[in-house]
């Protein structure tokens, strides 16, 4: 395949950024996205030019490092798929793709398609941790859970907090991603003694950020590669309500 990818280049945080028209072969189907990437960074450090800054660690679809707005779509085409893991057979040869960095106001671009998203990590630092006695161990099955509460728990541990729902939302809202985070430890029984502290440190932190509020369009849940259902932002609204009725106020 041959492909004509129109990147963004930005030097830094303060400049000015533009797309740039690059044309890249010997693409197989087989290649992941970022892969192309690499072609294409060969080429231009073969050619004496600045490689294109892009974001990437694990390539497994893990770690959430990862993403890009490709053709107006968070992560691309291919839906429940980190960029990482989105393959060349999705495109056609000859095809003109429009390559960006996650647009929002909290996500500032730092170079290229690379952007700060450290305002996930000081959110989930706000509330997102449990109080446990340290010493030996307990028994695995001393604290019983149950199963759908789990199962629960489980389906909101699959966020990466890769951003993607931030860049697809119109609003620049990360309520996707602070539903799971809230949802994840508010469903376990080990996750209760600070459930009411939590919801509120931690949505109180979302909007300093400077990330804007829901209003349920739905844009974040289909671009989310967890899979993470819109129903966890109702669960922060019903914790921050439940928080604020019991008299938790920051
Ligand atoms: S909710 Fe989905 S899209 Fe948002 S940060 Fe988590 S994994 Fe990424
Ligand atoms: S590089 Fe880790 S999820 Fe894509």
């Amino acid at each position: 395949m041959r492909l004509t990818l129109n990147i963004w280049r930005q030097a830094h945080s303060e400049a000015t950024g533009r797309m740039v028209p690059y044309r890249v072969g010997d693409i197989s189907p087989e290649m992941s996205f970022l892969e192309v990437l690499d072609v294409l960074n060969e080429q231009l450090t073969a050619e004496g030019e600045d490689p294109v800054a892009f974001d990437h660690d694990c390539r497994e679809g893990i770690c959430g490092m990862c993403g890009v707005v490709i053709d107006g779509i968070a992560h691309g085409p291919e839906s429940l798929t980190t960029t990482c893991q989105l393959h060349m057979r999705h495109f056609e040869n000859e095809q003109e793709i429009d390559v960006e960095p996650w647009r929002a106001g909290a996500f500032p671009v730092l170079k290229d398609l690379v952007v700060d998203r450290s305002a996930l990590d000081r959110i989930v630092a706000s509330g997102g941790f449990i109080t446990a006695q340290t010493g030996a161990a307990p028994e695995a099955n001393s604290t019983p859970v149950a199963r759908e509460d789990a199962d629960r728990a489980f389906d909101a541990a699959a966020c990466i907090s890769c951003g993607a729902c931030v860049a697809a939302c119109p609003n620049g809202s990360a309520s996707l991603f602070l539903g799971a985070k809230i949802t994840h430890l508010g469903s376990l029984p080990q996750g209760q003694p600070e459930r009411d502290s939590r919801a509120v440190a931690m949505s109180e932190q979302h909007d300093a950020e400077g990330f804007g509020g829901c209003t349920q369009i739905g844009e974040c849940t289909a671009v989310c590669p967890a899979g993470i259902p819109l129903d966890m932002i109702s669960q922060t609204s019903s914790d921050v309500l439940g928080a604020l009725s019991r008299g938790h106020f920051s």
